[in-house]
């Protein structure tokens, strides 16, 4: 027995569920229920979640309940929602929930309300975004044409993915992202762009990530050719105001936040700022609104009909109960395209972790591998493997009852029967008897027959969950990301590990930093290994510049 006796044998009742359905077949659980489709199912506020097409039977899904509540997930959350320092290893509280708390009630952190700092931000933000749209603020070239958003991680994928992913809300400039410290990312953005007519926004909650801050200095001495004081032209997200007063950006286009919101948390309060500029303060509102009533729900629904609660479970018993590595997201949204690469961070970096909370090993799985492309594109790449792959990979598919082109109808009808058909091919498969069948149709016979029969066999039984929705609009998205954001809380809490630091990127980045006088030839790099110092050998001897 390892260290985590009490944890455990709370989750022995889930493993034991889970060793009784390792040759269940979902499609027998449809059959011996006719009310599956509705009963493994849940609703809030239009967002449907569908997890009937898994292998989570009556006992199973009473296992796993017990399981979050052995786990003390309704403690957890309210101590999260309450601002109790739940990011121990950091020391800080957890309140993205604070930054769509539209309502304004109070927030307490060591017994102050954050909330009158958070609703003047926000003001602070409509004021400028609605002076921007409205061309009272201008670049030295006239009204602002262009936004760049300089950041990465948590500081960019958010902002990218809304977007892209609300589209037909833009009324306002176009904006455009640069995350990548390879000078390719800023060179090629910026080239098409005005320096007269665009504005930078440089995004960074600790305003020294070196990508941020290197992509921050060529875009300022872009500016600095054509515009006479680039410094107007640039306004600063941020939770370190030392930082951003180095560079001297005017007070008013510096929009700051608290460390209780973190990196990849953050896209709700000043993170945002390129997404009002784009859709306008009312659609982000709706945005933030949509958040909030998905932190209500997650906050009093009861667990069995909890869409975040549930969402977890389902997590749980794919990855950690029946041994399923990877989870796809496949969104049947053109315009969710970067959604998959957000929730990469927002699942990898929360829950890829190997140390409980109290500093012992963690002696389950931690959080899965999660990737995934818009459908029906990786229907015609990847989805072989998914289908008649040797690995079973968990499929969450997303996708609207209506598109945004009333006039391409037709296609979302199509879109929406792909997304369908997947699912249920992914249940259903196709036997030995039914291949052989389709093969004799085609006059073959013999040994041939039954060579060919076996190509287009699908074992089936693959799990899937569906996430469906009326339309994506601003309110949509909101509660989907808070859907997603509060599953991995629920997750990180029953694994027993902190959903809110990120040591493990920290080794990376010092190494970067050491490697670059080896790179350039002025150390020799004594102590790396062999392979490393062979490859920034390779590199000076082709021409490294
Ligand atoms: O290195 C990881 C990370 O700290 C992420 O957690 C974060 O989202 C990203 O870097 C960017 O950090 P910052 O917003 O401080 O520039």
């Amino acid at each position: 027995m390892t260290q985590h006796t009490t944890e455990t044998l709370m989750w022995d009742d889930v493993m034991r569920a889970g060793a009784a359905a390792e040759d269940r077949s979902i499609i027998d659980l449809f059959a011996t229920d006719a009310d599956r489709a509705s009963g493994f199912a849940a609703e809030f506020d239009g967002l449907l979640l569908d997890y009937s097409k898994t292998s989570i039977d009556a006992a199973a899904r009473e296992a796993l309940l017990a399981l979050a509540d052995k786990a003390k997930v309704a403690e957890r959350r309210e101590a999260m929602f309450s601002g109790e320092k739940i990011n121990e290893t950091e020391g800080r509280a957890v309140l993205h929930t604070a930054l769509r708390n539209l309502s304004g009630s109070p927030v307490m952190v060591e017994g102050k309300d954050v909330m009158p700092g958070v609703l003047d931000t926000l003001a602070r933000m409509e004021a400028f975004a609605a002076d921007l749209r409205d061309g009272g603020f201008t670049g030295q070239g006239g009204a602002i044409t262009d936004v760049v958003n300089i950041g990465i991680g948590g500081s960019d994928l958010g902002p990218v993915m809304g977007y892209i992913a609300l589209s037909p809300y833009r009324d306002g400039p176009r904006c455009h992202y640069i995350a990548n410290v390879d000078g390719a990312h800023v060179a090629d953005v910026l080239a098409p762009l005005d320096p007269e007519t665009t504005l930078i926004i440089v995004a960074s909650k600790t305003f020294t990530t070196i990508e941020t801050m290197t992509n921050a200095r060529a875009a300022w001495a872009w500016m600095a050719e054509k515009v006479k004081t680039p410094g107007e032209q640039f306004a600063a997200l941020s939770s370190n105001p030392g930082e951003t007063t180095k560079w001297g950006i005017a007070p008013e286009r510096v929009f700051g936040f608290e460390d209780w919101v973190g990196g990849r948390y953050s896209m709700w309060g000043p993170i945002g700022l390129s997404l009002m500029l784009a859709i306008g303060p009312d659609d982000f509102r709706a945005f933030l609104q949509g958040a909030a009533d998905m932190d209500a729900h997650f906050r009093s629904a009861p667990f069995e009909r909890n869409l975040p609660v549930l969402l977890a479970l389902v997590g749980i018993w794919h990855n950690q109960v029946q041994g399923h590595a990877t989870r796809a997201v496949l969104p049947y949204e053109q315009r969710l395209r970067r959604l998959p690469a957000y929730l990469q961070q927002l699942e990898m970096e929360s829950n890829g972790k190997s140390v409980a909370m109290d500093g012992s090993a963690l002696d389950m799985q931690s959080g899965p591998i999660v990737w995934g492309e818009p459908g029906t594109n990786g229907q015609h790449a990847f989805y072989q493997l998914i289908h008649q792959g040797t690995r079973v990979v968990p499929c969450e598919f997303l996708v609207g009852a209506q598109g945004h082109e009333p006039e391409l109808a037709h296609q979302h009808e199509l879109l929406v029967a792909n997304c369908l058909a997947q699912s249920e091919a992914l249940l259903r498969g196709r036997s030995l008897d039914e291949a052989r069948a389709i093969m004799a149709a085609k006059g073959l016979t013999g040994d041939e027959l039954d060579r060919q029969a076996r190509h287009r066999v699908f074992p089936g039984n693959r799990p899937s969950i569906t996430i469906a929705y009326p339309l994506l609009t601003p309110g949509t998205l909101g509660r989907i990301v808070a859907l997603y954001e509060h599953r991995v809380f629920v997750e990180g809490v029953i694994l027993g590990i902190n959903s809110y630091d990120q040591w493990g990127v920290e080794l990376g980045k010092e190494l970067a930093l050491a490697l670059e006088p080896v790179l350039k030839g002025e150390d020799p790099g004594k102590g790396k290994d062999g392979s490393t110092l062979a490859l920034a050998g390779w590199m000076r001897a082709h021409g490294l510049s």
